[in-house]
């Protein structure tokens, strides 16, 4: 009959319709999801800013007691430091003065995602460092280029670790290497 030979052959029409659509809806939603992660992955990895932030002395690093600090300037090694991580942005900062560390913390604090810290001597001696990280939103991590624990008793004690959200020391100039891969774990 040739109205149900028209039926059919709508119906059959209708079918290949619904296939192709589901097909191109398909890919549509894949595509979709596919560029969503891929923008998650390249705003994860772009968007991290992380400061180097290093206290008194140690301007004089590959000068600096070479036996026991290693042979390599900062400004040196910072280059490498970069190159490790070419996906966050580094910067790097150096003060002799206590306060200017302070204005620093607090510069970068609220707005950063990490703070890798090096304060030399005042590790030992500044409760104002501890209070400055205490007082921000970035996590500090407390780093230190030789092994304190090996040296003599007066560095065994640091009053800025209970305020940092970790410690990593004795790697030499590593230290600050495994402090950014700490701070991209958290
Ligand atoms: C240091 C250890 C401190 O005791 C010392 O005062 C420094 C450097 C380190 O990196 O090993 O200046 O923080």
């Amino acid at each position: 009959m040739p109205s149900s030979n028209l039926i059919l052959q709508v119906h059959q029409i209708g079918t290949k319709i619904m296939f192709f659509h589901g097909i191109f809806s398909f890919f549509v939603v894949f595509g979709l999801l596919l560029s969503y992660d891929s923008m998650i992955l390249f705003m994860d990895s772009n968007n991290k800013r992380m400061l180097i932030l290093n206290g008194p002395n140690l301007n004089l690093l590959g000068k600096r007691e070479p036996g026991i600090y290693g042979n390599d300037s900062m400004e040196s090694y910072f280059a490498t430091l970069q190159n490790s991580f070419p996906d966050v942005s580094l910067e790097y900062y150096q003060s002799n003065v206590e306060g200017e560390l302070i204005n620093k913390l607090h510069e970068v604090g609220f707005t950063y995602d990490g703070v890798v810290l090096n304060a030399g001597a005042y590790t030992h001696t500044s409760v104002a460092i501890h209070d400055a990280i205490k007082a921000i939103s970035t996590p500090v991590v407390e780093v230190h280029i030789s092994n304190v624990y090996q040296r003599e008793t007066y560095r065994h004690t640091s009053l800025i670790t209970g305020a940092c959200v970790g410690v990593i020391g004795g790697f030499g100039m590593d230290s600050y290497r495994l402090a950014i891969e700490a701070l991209l774990q958290l």
